[in-house]
């Protein structure tokens, strides 16, 4: 099984893709919908839910992990690539080699969660791979609230965006990386609040591709996958709002499986 494991359900944006991508392979989704938003909380804390989340993956059966939360992955995606034995995914590399390929003038927004931006984890990468590169990051702490209230269409929601993106704007930056699992559901007010001639990238369908990509050149961990069975979508905790974003996200309902025990509480 690919296990993908998110704070919430932000990350089946990421599953989505993967499951279009990779069609004939179970999935197993993890939502940490008890324990999040992880975006506000501290490094430690961020670290520890995202090795108790890679760990039940793995007790799941699952032989590769995504972790489609951009938060954990700033923090977390060196860790579990030390500690655990099979192949780790994160979503931020991806977003990177897409920014890099796509700007132009080297000028790269980059918006996401506190925890994210505080990281650094998006500058360090994107400059990593171009010094050229100069990175404007805004930390957007307002919309994950905001999409997990289905306030896709308000007036207070476009001029919250309006806000966030206008120093970004200030610096004319011409590619903006959606840098946490909500916000491509708000792409369509981003786009036009940036300007469209930013390139908007989101990660989710290159780490699909990566995916693919490592699967057919790494026939071993190709082998070990099982194609039987329905895809899983797990959460820690289940909420309206939640079972509203899964179907926003997949365009049907999903059955989301709470999961009970000590550790996710
Ligand atoms: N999944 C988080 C991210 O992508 C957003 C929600 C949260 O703060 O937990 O950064």
């Amino acid at each position: 099984m690919i296990g993908i494991f998110d704070s919430g359900v932000g990350g089946m944006t990421v599953a989505r893709a993967i499951e279009q991508r990779l069609p004939d392979y179970r999935t197993v989704y993890f939502g940490d919908l008890a324990r999040s938003p992880y975006g506000s909380k501290s490094e430690e804390t961020i670290i520890a839910y995202a090795r108790q989340n890679t760990e039940f993956l793995l007790a799941q059966g699952a032989k590769v992990i995504v972790i489609a939360c951009n938060t954990a992955a700033s923090v977390a995606s060196e860790i579990l690539t030390r500690e655990f034995a099979v192949p780790i995914f994160e979503v931020i590399s991806p977003a990177v080699d897409k920014a890099v390929a796509a700007s132009r003038s080297g000028a790269i927004g980059v918006i996401g969660t506190r925890a994210t931006v505080r990281s650094g984890i998006y500058e360090k990468k994107i400059t990593g791979q171009n010094p050229q590169c100069r990175v404007v990051s805004q930390a957007c702490p307002l919309l994950v609230p905001l999409v997990e209230e289905g306030w896709f269409n308000k007036r207070e929601t476009k001029m919250i965006l309006r806000r966030y993106l206008h120093p970004i704007r200030l610096k004319n930056v011409d590619t903006l990386v959606l840098g946490c699992t909500h916000y491509p559901l708000l792409k369509n007010l981003i786009q036009p609040r940036i300007g469209k001639r930013v390139t908007v990238i989101d990660s989710a369908e290159a780490v699909a591709a990566g995916l693919a990509k490592f699967l057919e050149e790494n026939p071993e961990v190709e082998a070990s996958l099982s194609h039987e069975g329905e895809n899983l979508y797990y959460v820690s905790d289940i909420t309206e709002a939640a079972a509203d974003i899964a179907k926003r996200v997949f365009g049907r309902p999903i059955d989301l499986q709470k999961i009970s025990g000590e550790t996710f509480c």
